[in-house]
């Protein structure tokens, strides 16, 4: 096959930051994707309406001329949250909550500490006919980082899931076999994303031959095994499955760093990236479903109309991009070649 034409697509989990990184940010992800799921882990991290709808019009203003771009927005749960904030946030049409436990990732410092006090909040959740979105890794020091997400599980969703079979979850950037096997037994309201880096790599190209702090992100690279499980998966075309990049931009000096920051910033080549994984499993015809169609089904949205073009071509990601504010970043997979471009 030398091209594709797919449904416009969305991405349903990444991270735009703020200010004038959104003139980066923004141009980036609405260049392919209709809508996206922007993560609240600003600092200090959207809890609110208030905060969540302004910082939606910081987005809307970031657009290209003539973009229809729409940000889908969350709001950060923490142990303050309250019934209130969640009924209002519905009303403001704030689509998710994210819970973070406390310490998981970037910018979770004031997240959740403990997640059972939190029942009320997931009632009204599922009451408000919002979903929940988790960052399922276990934070406790003595858990090893390979086995957070696997800890998490056994820990905290599956009573989530037990206790609230109406409330639509998305396990976010699932990592793992134990994550592809537990969404696909839990009951249809529960859903992954998956992003490109976790279907690219393994640990190794994290730590042979050198740290790859570019190729570090949280939850980190697993063993190749769980890699092969999660290439497995969304090459069954399951619809529990769906695409979010987790585009997560950190300027240059902050990823090679003497405690370098995690998170890959994607959004420049991950619909390519995914195409070119879809295209070596042998199956470019399940790449619509995964990136176009089961995420928006999932959150009760209408799919989009139009179309984007893929074309098999080889092409260079750029080994870094200049920020709005004078400072380089590295994209993920930089000066790596991509076989598929998005026909522009
Ligand atoms: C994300 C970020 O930088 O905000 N980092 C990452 O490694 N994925 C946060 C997150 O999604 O965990
Ligand atoms: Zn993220």
């Amino acid at each position: 096959m030398t091209h594709i034409e797919i449904q416009i697509p969305d991405d349903w989990h990444l991270h735009f930051r703020d200010g004038d990184m959104l003139n980066e940010t923004v141009p980036a992800t609405s260049r392919c994707f209709k809508r996206a799921i922007v993560m609240p882990n600003l600092v200090p991290p959207v809890t609110n309406a208030k905060m969540a709808e302004e910082y939606s019009q910081r987005i809307l203003n970031a657009r290209p001329e003539g973009s229809d771009f729409e940000p889908l927005m969350t709001l950060y749960l923490t142990n303050e949250t309250t019934s209130e904030d969640i009924v209002e946030a519905k009303q403001v049409g704030i689509v998710a909550a994210k819970l973070y436990p406390a310490g998981a990732t970037t910018n979770s410092d004031a997240a959740v500490k403990s997640l059972d006090a939190l029942f009320p909040i997931f009632e009204e959740i599922q009451k408000q006919g919002m979903l929940l979105l988790i960052h399922g890794e276990v934070t406790d020091n003595h858990i090893d980082i390979f086995d957070r997400e696997k800890e998490f599980i056994d820990r905290h969703l599956t009573h989530i899931v037990a206790a609230f079979p109406e409330l639509k979850i998305v396990f976010e950037h699932i990592t793992t076999k134990d994550a592809v096997e537990f969404v696909l037994a839990a009951n249809d309201n529960v859903a992954a994303t998956i992003t490109p880096q976790h279907l690219l790599l393994n640990r190794n190209d994290l730590l042979v031959g050198g740290v790859r702090p570019h190729n570090y992100c949280l939850p980190v690279l697993k063993r190749n095994i769980h890699q092969q499980a999660l290439r497995e998966i969304v090459a069954t075309g399951n619809k529990k499955f769906f695409l979010g990049t987790d585009s997560a931009p950190h300027e240059k000096g902050k990823k090679e760093s003497a405690c370098g920051c995690a998170g890959c910033y994607s959004a420049w080549s991950a619909i390519e990236l995914y195409a070119q994984v879809f295209d070596e499993l042998g199956v470019l015809d399940k790449l619509e479903g995964f990136a176009s169609h089961y995420g928006a089904d999932f959150y009760g949205l209408p799919r989009n109309d139009g179309t984007i073009t893929l074309v098999k071509e080889d092409w260079t990601i750029p080994e870094q991009i200049i920020l709005p504010n004078g400072n380089p970043i590295v994209p993920f997979f930089a000066g790596k070649n991509c076989t598929w471009k998005l026909k522009v």
